[in-house]
C-alpha cells in the first residue's frame, strides 16, 4: 500500500544524517531529484483511487516537506562547521575584549613621576588618613593655624591636647615628607604622589579630593638654585622646551623661603587667555627650601643638612594639558570622557 511506502519513507527521512556535502548531495538526488523517491511516489499516486487521494496527498507533502527540511538541515550544519574550521584559531576568546583606557589623572601621575625618576628621585608615599603630627605638627604650622580649622579640613578625630590622636583625611601630601625624614638619613630625593582632602564646596574649579605630588631633596649644600633648575627641567619635559617659568614669593609654613611657581600657559602659548584669565602665566605648583624647624622635628640636623620640597596639583597639570575644564569630569566616570584619553596613555 501507498501509505505504508509513505510512512517507512518517512522514517527514514527523520534518521538521515550526513558527514559531507557530497554526501547530502547524495541524499537531496535519492529523494529530491527527477528520479528520487518523491517523484515515484507521485507515478504511483495516479493510481490512488480518488476517494483516497485527499489523504494521501496531503501524506505525500507532508514527507516532501520533511525531507527537504531535513537536507537543508544537514547542509546548513555541515556548512557552519566548515566555516568555523576554515583557518580559525580556535584557542582565541570568542568575543574581542575590549580594553579599558587609562584614567587621566593616572596618565599625568605617571608622566610626573616619570620625570622626576629621571633625575634620580624615588617613588614614595604615605597614608591618606593620617594623623594631625605629620600634616600639620612637624611641617611647622603654628597650634592656630587655619588650615587646622574644621572648615578646610576633614576631621575624623579631634582631641584638644593630643596630636597623635587628631585623625584627618590629609589635606596635602607634604606628610609623607615627615613620614619618610623620620625613618631615612640624607641624602633624600623621592616624589610622592597620592590623594588629597579638602572641605570644600564641590564646583568646575574645586573639589572636596584631588592628587597631588610631592617632591623633597634633602642632602648637604642642597640650595635654592638646585630647586629651580629641577623644576625648569621638569616643566619643560611635561610642557614642551619653550615653556618658560616664573617664581613668586610665597608662604608656606614649612618652607622658607617659599614661592609658587607659575608656567607659560600652555593653552595660549602666553599670549593670554581665559585659561590663564589673559596673564599668559598659570599656577602650577608650591615649594621652597625646607625649613629647618621642619628638619629638627624630623630628626634631621639643619646645620649639617638643607632641602627643598614641591608640592603640585595634578588635576591642575592635567587640565592644562588636555584643556579639561571642569574638574567633576574626573570623578564622574563618563566613558565618553575617559576614552578621549585612550591616545594619550
Ligand atoms: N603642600 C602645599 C600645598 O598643598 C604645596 C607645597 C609642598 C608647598 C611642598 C611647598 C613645599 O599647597
Amino acid at each position: 500500500m501507498l501509505l505504508d511506502r509513505i510512512q517507512a519513507l518517512m522514517a527514514e527521512v527523520e534518521g538521515l544524517a550526513a558527514g559531507s556535502a557530497e554526501e547530502v548531495e547524495q541524499l537531496r538526488l535519492k529523494y529530491l531529484s527527477k528520479k528520487g523517491e518523491l517523484n515515484a511516489l507521485m507515478a504511483d499516486f495516479r493510481n490512488v483511487p480518488a476517494a483516497d487521494k485527499k489523504a494521501v496527498g496531503v501524506k505525500i507533502n507532508e514527507l516532501k516537506q520533511a525531507a527537504t527540511d531535513k537536507i537543508n538541515a544537514l547542509r546548513e550544519a555541515l556548512g557552519q562547521a566548515e566555516t568555523v574550521h576554515a583557518g580559525a584559531d580556535l584557542t582565541r576568546t570568542p568575543y574581542p575584549v575590549g580594553l579599558g583606557t587609562r584614567h587621566p589623572i593616572t596618565i599625568v601621575r605617571n608622566g610626573i613621576i616619570d620625570i622626576f625618576s629621571r633625575m634620580g628621585f624615588v617613588l614614595a608615599g604615605g597614608p591618606e588618613i593620617d594623623d594631625d603630627l605629620h600634616i600639620f605638627t612637624k611641617l611647622n604650622f603654628a597650634a592656630d593655624h587655619p588650615a587646622r580649622d574644621m572648615q578646610d579640613t576633614f576631621f575624623i578625630e579631634r582631641s584638644d591636647i593630643d596630636v597623635t590622636k587628631n585623625m584627618l583625611l590629609r589635606s596635602h601630601t607634604s606628610d609623607d615628607q615627615a613620614h619618610y625624614m623620620e625613618a631615612h638619613r640624607p641624602p633624600i630625593r623621592i616624589i610622592c604622589p597620592g590623594r588629597v582632602y579638602r572641605n570644600e564646596a564641590i564646583s568646575a574649579r574645586a573639589h572636596c579630593f584631588f592628587h597631588q605630588v610631592e617632591g623633597l631633596y634633602v642632602d648637604k649644600g642642597v640650595s635654592f638654585a638646585d630647586l629651580k633648575q629641577v623644576l625648569l627641567t621638569f616643566a619643560r619635559e611635561m610642557f614642551g622646551e619653550d615653556t618658560k617659568i616664573r617664581l613668586r614669593p610665597s608662604y608656606f609654613p614649612f618652607t622658607e623661603p617659599s614661592a609658587e611657581m607659575d608656567i607659560s600657559c600652555h593653552i595660549c602659548g602666553g599670549k593670554g587667555c581665559a585659561f590663564c584669565k589673559q596673564t599668559g602665566w598659570v599656577e602650577i605648583l608650591g615649594c621652597g627650601m625646607v625649613d629647618p624647624n621642619v628638619l629638627e622635628a624630623c630628626g634631621i640636623d639643619s646645620k649639617e643638612y638643607s632641602g627643598y620640597a614641591f608640592g603640585m596639583g595634578v588635576e591642575r597639570i592635567t587640565n592644562l594639558k588636555y584643556r579639561v575644564s571642569d574638574l567633576r569630569l574626573f570623578s564622574e566616570n563618563d566613558v565618553r570622557f575617559l576614552e578621549e584619553f585612550a591616545a594619550a596613555q
